[in-house]
């Protein structure tokens, strides 16, 4: 296959928030600066989020980012990195003056200040009683973003490639990263991207459990590149389960619905959460709610005929906040659940929505290696940005709007970092010879098969997999059996069959692609997800109930290579102020 060549100072790869964010700034800069987008930009999957972007800008009574630092410091049950969070919560106010600066139709108070939300774990005072943090779009706060983000680049002009895949990262032989390979999804064309820097900006990867609120498109792709790379993935165990997904359905109802007041009740009619968090109620963290709301299922107080979900009211807000504050909810219960949440309410289940692990980075959001020798080694010239790192805000489980905000906090900061090193002033690194190799006999291999299941059979049993084997509570023996079957599954995708051999807008070839990097995802949660032999944030263990600070207060780091686990450990230091000891978590 002939393979053509182009040249850019930095090739961001997913135009996402965070992607768009950093490509903004390089440009804004005078960077020659491509993003490659497997979808038009704004249907990137942050077009998705809806209840509000955090930042303490204070404008529905007193707050200040040390709180906000709190809640998040303690909402990661310990594990996020505190310099980085402080970093994140003290640069909060400033994106958001930024984004409204840029046009971003936030909804507006009286004064004409940005409307706040309440959102679950955000309070003031250091948990005191809950604080409105949450910069709120209606509830489209994701949508609003992108847009902005969009037009600022094309007014930047970033060079935008559309429907384009990334498929490998180029290292050379010291180990510095010289850009990708990518195929164009419309001709089945292969081109070697090379950047002096490449900024990984893919999102999560969702999408390898069978109900996600994740886009089709969240398939791990920088993580299955990075995996392949001989880079590790840190902490991919911990998974959040957003408390309302759609039952049956699996589509995000913000948490912004219990933010303007909305309440889960069981089949009793009782208001459950108050028995579990008596001071946060329904504003609990979401691995909490989560946790609670199965275990109401489990003991028989889930509603509908199966017993297998439960209520979330919102009736009682009246109309007129439904259609004002929630609009696309209602639009969503109607389309999804056949519910009008302003008479009845929607039926939802905790659903798989956010990954806090990702490719490692440090606080720049320059990707790191860490070995025994050299806990902090750098990989030259690959940063990575978004739900698709691990620097680590969000520890062992985020809060709900800190997402949009690391977008925006370390998409920003990644680009001036990018600037300020200078990389771009550089001549470009003479490419090794076997740069396209890797994913050239991968599309060869996938042209010459002739037998092996199709590529959705085997994404399917990734996903039953990691369903069964990995939910919201986790045993010794399903997580050990869940090792075992997704390294059988494994072995499937390496012989997956494609029946249409067509280059031109193969959707089987692309599915395959996607299948390469769940199944590197799948294998890291797993393995990590198994070893963790306690409970601390998103991963609850049935066999190990309690947190272990003394033996697991330390992140993972999973290898491709072997399937093998490092460890390395916490920042329990902050940048400028006393940081948060680790507390028993109550809500
Ligand atoms: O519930 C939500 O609106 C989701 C927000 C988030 O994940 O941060």
């Amino acid at each position: 296959m002939q393979v053509s060549n182009r040249k850019f100072d930095v090739v961001v790869v997913g135009a996402g928030g965070s992607g768009m964010r950093c490509a903004l700034q390089l440009a804004r800069a005078g960077l020659d600066v491509a993003v490659l987008s497997k979808v038009f930009p704004t249907r990137s999957h942050t077009v998705a989020a809806q209840g509000g972007i955090g930042a303490s800008l204070g404008n529905m009574s007193e707050d200040n980012w040390y709180w906000h630092m709190f809640d998040t410091v303690k909402g990661s049950d310990y594990l996020g990195d505190q310099d980085a969070i402080e970093f994140m919560c003290r640069e909060a106010p400033s994106v958001a003056y930024e984004l409204e600066h840029m046009g971003m139709p936030f909804d507006r108070n009286p004064d004409g200040t940005i409307y706040q939300r309440p959102f679950g774990g955000h309070t003031a005072n250091f948990g005191e009683k809950p604080v409105q943090r949450a910069c709120a779009a209606a509830d489209r706060t994701g949508h609003a973003l992108l847009h902005t983000m969009y037009q600022q680049n094309v007014e930047a002009r970033t060079h935008f490639f559309v429907e384009w895949m990334a498929l490998d990262l180029i290292r050379d032989a010291e180990g510095d990263v010289l850009g990708v390979v990518a195929l164009e999804m419309e001709t089945g064309d292969v081109t070697i991207f090379e950047a002096k820097t490449t900024v990984l900006a893919t999102g999560g990867a969702g999408r390898i459990f069978a109900a996600s609120t994740n886009a089709f498109i969240n398939t791990g792709d920088g993580l299955g590149m990075a995996a392949r790379a001989g880079i590790p993935l840190q902490d991919m165990e911990f998974w959040q389960f957003h408390p309302t997904g759609v039952a049956g359905a699996g589509v995000l109802i913000t948490e912004g619905v219990r933010g303007e007041g909305g309440i889960l009740l069981n089949s009793n009619g009782e208001r459950f959460m108050e028995r579990y968090a008596p001071t946060y109620k329904d504003l609990a963290p979401r691995d909490f709610v989560s946790r609670s709301m199965d275990q109401e299922i489990k003991e028989g107080r889930g509603c509908g005929p199966r017993k297998d979900h439960v209520l979330l009211k919102l009736d009682h807000l009246g109309a007129e906040t439904i259609m004002k504050r929630l609009p696309s909810i209602r639009e969503i219960a109607i389309r999804f659940a056949n519910v009008d949440p302003i008479k009845e309410p929607i039926p939802v289940v905790p659903t798989i929505h956010y990954q806090m692990g990702g490719v490692p980075t440090n606080i720049h959001s320059q990707v790191v290696m860490p070995t025994a020798g050299d806990p902090a080694k750098v990989v030259n010239g690959l940063y990575a940005i978004g739900e698709c790192s691990c620097v680590s805000v969000h520890g062992a489980n985020r809060l709900g709007t800190n997402s949009l905000l690391d977008l925006m906090v370390f998409g920003r900061s990644a680009g001036n970092h990018i600037v300020a090193s200078k990389l771009h002033e550089r001549a470009h690194k003479p490419l090794p010879k076997d740069a396209a190799d890797r994913p050239l006999a991968r599309l060869a291999q996938l042209d010459a098969s002739t037998s092996g299941e199709g590529s959705h059979v085997v994404a399917d049993a990734i996903r039953a997999t990691m369903q069964s084997h990995c939910g919201v509570f986790r045993t010794d023996a399903a997580m050990a059996e869940g090792v075992k079957a997704i390294h059988d599954i494994a072995g499937a995708v390496e012989r997956i069959h494609l029946k249409d051999k067509s280059r031109i807008f193969n959707v089987a070839r692309i599915e395959a692609l996607e299948v390469d990097n769940l199944i590197e995802t799948a294998k890291a949660t797993m393995v990590s997800a198994e070893a963790r032999k306690e409970s601390r944030g998103a991963h609850f263990h049935n066999d190990h109930t309690a947190r272990d600070d003394a033996n697991w207060m330390k992140h993972t780091l999973w290898w491709r290579d072997g399937s093998t686990l490092t460890y390395k450990d916490v920042h329990l230091k902050a940048l400028t102020v006393e940081p948060f000891k680790p507390k028993a978590r109550t809500f």
